[in-house]
């Protein structure tokens, strides 16, 4: 069964010293940046374009696409922004890539740049993790000393400049353009788009913003070649990912598979659901993909076939979900996380949040009533594309699959007065059956 797995991002993880420079070389690290500095620019874009990678932020755009965008000869500078905010509950993979292999991240951010010809990039890491904004700023500092960075790096006249920037711990500024804004010294909030990143960006210059994960993938596609890539995952939905499975599983981590791959398939890999359970419901990309049941276990995890049944991709959070778990907690939990993020600009996420945990928490303690249910459903069609952003798209996603899935546990909460489950049951401490 391990076969099905495709370890690349995620090959050196287990050595002890994969996070040094030499480690990194060791493992045929900086190769890819040096077959780049040989080779025209644009045949780079061409290769990202014909990989078929897609962004692994959560949105899934082509990266070579996105890098065709910029401008060329405009005569600005360029830049490329890291998104290294990784805040949305579940998705737990850009931090120990950035912690295990942060120099394959640099060697993605150069190969990156000399494309799009940037030469400054920044990578913008979500702050309360001081330890892998640590760990980044050392790695960048061991490049710059090798030559990777800095002037004329490796003798080819080439230069570029990497400044790692700690964002202040908001879920909002991992949001492209509201990242932008924060980088520059506001406060992070989303801006109007058009005008995009690629055409006005930071400091309204050509800016491409990828995630951790796409531009960790790179060296990879510009070393084994693009067609590599694009043999594995599926005709849309091209070559591996990191999966990270969370929850009621025997062998929570960081699973790397095509896209395609199920999860039943990750079950089987990491134990399967933890012993004496099963599978209620479960995330397939995070909190603000719509929640999926055991029903799904055999659809594959690409961009298409997620869409197909109601929900996304989104960045392969799967966070998994036994019976001992009361759905409407999960989705007061989530909601409230939604309600403290919300950056406030825009009325329908600010006050909507803000309502939907109201109401919530009274269904939850057993208050609430069938009309409550159809309160919620109405707010969110309120908020769902009526919002500035995505966050409060997201927001909804919880709440309108949790009532589609699951209507009769919230009406069982109402005739019983209160939740029906133990908490303690659905905690991982010691064995709860
Ligand atoms: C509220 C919100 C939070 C986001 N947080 C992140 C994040 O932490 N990391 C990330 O890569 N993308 C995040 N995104 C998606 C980015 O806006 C953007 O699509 C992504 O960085 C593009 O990179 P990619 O094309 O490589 O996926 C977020 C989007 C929204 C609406
Ligand atoms: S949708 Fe929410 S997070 Fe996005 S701009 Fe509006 S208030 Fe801010």
């Amino acid at each position: 069964m391990t076969g099905v797995l495709t370890p690349v991002l995620t090959a050196h993880w287990d050595e002890p010293d994969s996070f040094t420079l030499e480690g990194y070389r060791r493992a045929g690290g900086y190769q890819a940046l040096e077959k780049t500095l040989r080779t025209p620019q644009d045949d780079i874009v061409a290769a990202l374009k014909g990989s078929g990678l897609r962004g692994r932020g959560g949105a899934g755009f082509p990266t070579g696409v996105k890098w065709g965008f910029i401008p060329q000869g405009d005569g600005k500078p360029h830049y490329l922004v890291v998104n290294a905010d990784e805040s949305e509950p579940g998705t737990c993979k850009d931090i120990p890539l950035m912690m295990a292999t942060p120099h394959m991240l640099i060697e993605g951010s150069i190969i990156t740049c000399f494309a799009i010809k940037a030469s400054t990039a920044f990578i913008y890491v979500r702050g309360e993790v001081l330890h892998v904004v640590r760990r980044v700023q050392q790695a960048v500092a061991e490049a710059y000393e090798a030559g990777y960075l800095g002037r004329d790096i490796l003798g080819s006249g080439y230069d570029l400049d990497i400044v790692v920037h700690c964002g202040a711990g908001a879920y909002i500024c991992g949001e492209e353009t509201a990242m932008l804004d924060s980088l520059e010294g506001y406060r992070g909030q989303p801006r109007l788009k058009p005008p995009f990143p690629a055409v006005e960006g930071l400091y309204s210059c050509p800016t491409v913003i990828n995630n951790v994960e796409s531009i960790a993938s790179v060296p990879s596609i510009v070393a084994d070649g693009a067609d590599w890539f694009a043999e594995m995952g599926t005709a849309k939905s091209k070559g591996f990912g990191i999966f990270s499975l969370s929850g009621h599983v025997t062998t929570p981590g960081q699973y790397e598979a095509p896209l395609g791959i199920t999860l039943r398939e990750l079950l089987d890999l990491s134990g399967g659901i933890r012993a004496g359970h099963r599978l209620k419901f479960w995330t397939p990309g995070g909190s603000s993909t719509q929640l999926l049941t055991d029903e799904h276990a055999d659809v594959p995890l690409d961009f298409e076939s997620m869409v197909a049944v109601g929900s996304q991709l989104g960045t392969r959070a799967l966070q998994i979900f036994d019976e001992t778990s009361c759905v409407v907690r999960a989705t007061l939990r989530w909601t409230e996380f939604y309600q403290h993020e919300s950056c406030g600009k825009c009325t329908p996420c600010r006050e909507g949040t803000y309502w939907m945990v109201r109401v919530l928490d009274r269904l939850e303690h057993g208050q609430g009533s069938e009309e409550d249910l159809e309160k919620l459903l109405d707010m969110c069609d309120n908020i769902l594309g009526r919002a500035f952003c995505a966050l409060a798209d997201g927001a909804v996603s919880p709440v309108v699959s949790s009532i589609k899935y699951f209507r009769d546990e919230y009406l069982e909460h109402q005739k019983g007065g209160g939740c029906p489950f133990d908490p303690a049951a659905a905690t991982l401490f010691g064995d709860s059956r």
